[in-house]
């Protein structure tokens, strides 16, 4: 059994969602129950199963559905329609406390721009979860300082993220993510605010925790050279619709349709021309990597 399944989710935003449900079963697509219902339909009919210890990729154009899809893994986001389980639970059953607790258990965020608190040093930030979940001042900065040197920011403990730059930022968010040890780490677009060089050492530094610690990682970009490399499988999604889900060289070699081998052509194509130039299409990110260093 897969570690996290979505079963025929269909999500439409907007202020009649259920009866919009009707026109999207009957055939509508995004572009007609916006036109028609002033609805947003994010997903349409969406099945994936991930399986335990994969980083999954999530890609798409803006307004695709990638944020949505993974909000629906810890229901940050409801779907109008459809089955979210995640290790066997159907997380749309669970009531309030439920859902807090299987929050604290299993599922941890990276976000986009980095959501650190500002007035916290980098210690506490890694520690935030240790503490809402009641561990002791002494043991929870023992296991965050472990992280923080993990990441490669030892010695910046008592730094307050203002003084830190955007890449040392998100290495505090990723060892915050980390230190609660859930089994699933969510990741929205965690490296597209950083610039390039930073986002290729952040890139190795995740793969490098992944080879050493085996999360299951749902990872959202629409950079098709990030999600080759950190990869396991690839979702493209369209419109709501999962057009393609394979292995970075299935969508590379083979194309489910014209949208996807222009996604493959218009994205790809000029990188290849950089320093990846000379690796394997589609191979998985298991090569030495550089130990991480601050910056
Ligand atoms: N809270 C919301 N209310 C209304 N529409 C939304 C909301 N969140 C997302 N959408 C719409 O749903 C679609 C999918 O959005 P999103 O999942 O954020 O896409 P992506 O992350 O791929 O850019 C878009 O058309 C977006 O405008
Ligand atoms: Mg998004």
């Amino acid at each position: 059994m897969a570690l996290i399944e979505l079963d025929g989710v269909t999500t439409i935003f907007g202020r009649r969602p259920r009866r919009a449900l009707d026109a999207v079963r009957g055939g509508a697509g995004k572009a007609a129950l916006l036109a028609e219902w002033g609805h947003t339909l994010a997903l349409d009919e969406v099945s994936l199963a991930i399986e335990a210890g994969q980083v999954f990729v999530l890609m798409g154009l803006s307004g695709s559905g990638k944020s949505t899809l993974v909000r629906h893994v810890n229901r940050l986001v409801e779907p109008t329609a459809g089955h979210v389980r995640v290790d066997g639970v159907d997380v749309l059953a669970l009531d309030r406390a439920g859902l807090g607790a299987f929050r604290r258990r299993m599922v941890a965020m990276v976000f986009q721009h980095f959501g650190l608190l500002p007035h916290r040093p980098v210690i506490e930030n890694v520690a935030y979860g240790l503490a809402i979940r009641g561990e002791r001042r002494a043991a929870r900065e023992a296991k965050a300082a472990e992280w923080i040197a993990r990441v490669g920011l030892a010695g910046y403990e008592r730094h307050y993220p203002a003084a830190l730059s955007g890449g040392m930022q998100q290495r505090v968010g990723l060892a915050r993510a980390l230190a609660v040890e859930t089994p699933i780490l969510l990741m929205d677009e965690p490296f597209s605010a950083l610039d390039p060089l930073t986002r290729a050492e952040l890139q190795d530094l995740l793969a490098d925790l992944q080879r050493d610690h085996g999360r299951t990682i749902v990872f959202v970009t629409h950079d098709l050279d990030e999600a080759t490399r950190l990869g396991d499988r690839i979702a493209i999604l369209r419109d709501g619709v999962v057009v393609q889900e394979g292995t970075p060289a299935d969508i590379l070699e083979r194309p489910a349709d014209d949208h996807v081998r222009a996604f493959v052509g218009a994205i790809h194509r000029p990188r290849r021309a950089g320093r990846d130039a000379a690796r394997p299409a589609g191979q998985s990110p298991s090569r030495p990597l550089a130990s991480p260093s601050a910056g």
